[in-house]
């Protein structure tokens, strides 16, 4: 069988990019290792930058996002006990918006259904092979038989531990990578949010953050140290804590209740170039990890599938490669400011076990003169509503 892209990884990146190209009349198969059961109920990322709405929009799945995301002029920053707002609609002119990778994935999902496309779950064992032939191609099992694919190009969407990077040779790709001393502990409960904003809560128990997914269903997370066990984490537990993390106003807000989901999160910067080889294309957490801390993963992947999406088109409707040429260092460029800005927003708010006194003071004197400076809070601001794509 023969297809003009492949693509390995049916997450967000994997079908928002099969969503963009059928558009245009470009043939794809996604290959998907897991069931469609599964992808529905992972949970992850909430928050979207306006040019992730307007791509998943352009891709025909804006209708329900719509309806149901919550848009959020400003964010809040609390460390010593004190909330300190953003404004981010009134610095950039730019807000975010609330709506689940969950509901995402559930959109592109039955989006690609009513179209009748070639995605493939439960595809086993993927493997690419020719990557610098012009036929590469695409090997799996499905239900225990053995399947080929060849492909024009075979774009990797197949997120952090996938198998697309694997197939470039060590001597050609170089990673840059940051682990933490700590991870993220993650609830998810049909409560009330504690604020009608996300609140990112410096405090010396660790950091917390409170987000949501609804008007009517609350995120919580917990800086944990990277060893923890879920098990360890009972509901009341999880509560007494966050309590304690999150300014005393907000605490005696907070409506507790049964968790429906909880899970450990490990944090990690990390960034693979370059993001081509021969006729392979990474996009997304295939190629590059940020921490949770700046919401930036799940925008960056959107961004990558964009310019894949552009460069493809152009090659098919008018045998343009320059595209498909730049597409690497194009990505890059975003890719390295949206690290920097992650590392920085999470060594602001967190606390590093291993931290000097000087380091405590030098965080604190930083968080004292963001909520005393318009220069800093634009610049928090212009970055997590998202850089201007370029
Ligand atoms: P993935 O979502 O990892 O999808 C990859 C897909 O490939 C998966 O479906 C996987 O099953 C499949 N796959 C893997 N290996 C194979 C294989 N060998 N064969 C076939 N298929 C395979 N980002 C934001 O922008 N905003 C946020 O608010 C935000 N919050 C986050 C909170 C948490 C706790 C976490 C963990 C992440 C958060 N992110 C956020 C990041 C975001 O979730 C990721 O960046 C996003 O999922 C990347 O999408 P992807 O499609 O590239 O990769
Ligand atoms: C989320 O809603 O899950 C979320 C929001 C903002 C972040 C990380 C996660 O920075």
């Amino acid at each position: 069988m023969h297809t003009q892209v492949g693509i390995v990884g049916g997450g967000p990146s994997g079908l928002l990019l099969a969503r963009l190209l059928g558009l245009a009349g470009i043939a794809t198969v996604v290959l998907e290792r897991r069931t469609p059961q599964y992808l529905r109920a992972r949970v992850r990322a909430g928050l979207l930058e306006q040019a992730t709405v307007d791509l998943l929009t352009a891709a025909g799945v804006g209708e329900r996002l719509a309806r149901e995301r919550l848009t959020h002029d400003g964010v809040e920053i609390a460390f010593d006990g004190r909330r300190h707002r953003i404004d981010l609609k009134g610095l950039t002119g730019q807000t975010v918006s609330v709506y689940g990778q969950a509901e995402i994935q559930k959109d592109l999902m039955a989006a690609h259904e009513a179209a009748g496309s070639n995605v493939v779950y439960e595809a086993e064992d993927v493997s690419l092979h020719g990557l610098t032939t012009d036929r590469p191609r695409l090997r799996y099992h499905q239900a225990g038989a053995a399947q080929e694919i060849s492909c024009d190009f075979i774009a990797g969407c197949d997120g952090f531990h996938g198998v697309s990077r694997q197939a470039i040779p060590q001597e050609v790709i170089r990673i840059y990578e940051r682990t933490y001393p700590f991870a993220w502990l993650g609830i998810l409960s049909d409560t009330l949010p504690v604020n009608h904003e996300l609140i990112y809560c410096n405090h010396e128990r660790g950091f917390a953050l409170c987000t949501m997914r609804s008007l009517t269903r609350s995120r919580y997370y917990l800086q944990v140290s990277a060893d923890e066990d879920v098990a360890d984490w009972p509901d009341e537990r999880f509560w007494s804590e966050l309590k304690r993390r999150i300014p005393a106003d907000a605490a005696r807000m907070l409506e507790t209740g049964l968790s429906l989901e909880k899970s450990l999160a490990q944090l990690r910067s990390f960034v693979a170039e370059p993001m081509r080889h021969g006729r392979l294309f990474l996009a997304g957490d295939a190629a590059h990890i940020v921490p949770p801390t700046g919401a930036k993963g799940l925008n960056l992947a959107a961004a990558d599938v964009r310019f894949l999406s552009e460069a493809l088109i152009a090659y098919y409707q008018v045998g343009r490669t320059d595209l498909l040429d730049g597409y690497s260092p194009r990505c890059l460029a975003r890719v390295w400011k949206a690290q920097r800005f992650s590392w920085w927003m999470t060594a602001l708010t967190h606390r590093f076990p291993e931290a000097s006194a000087f380091e405590r003071r030098a965080q604190a004197a930083e968080l004292s003169y963001l909520i005393a400076s318009r220069a800093a809070q634009t610049a928090l601001a212009e970055n997590y509503v998202g850089l201007p794509i370029a």
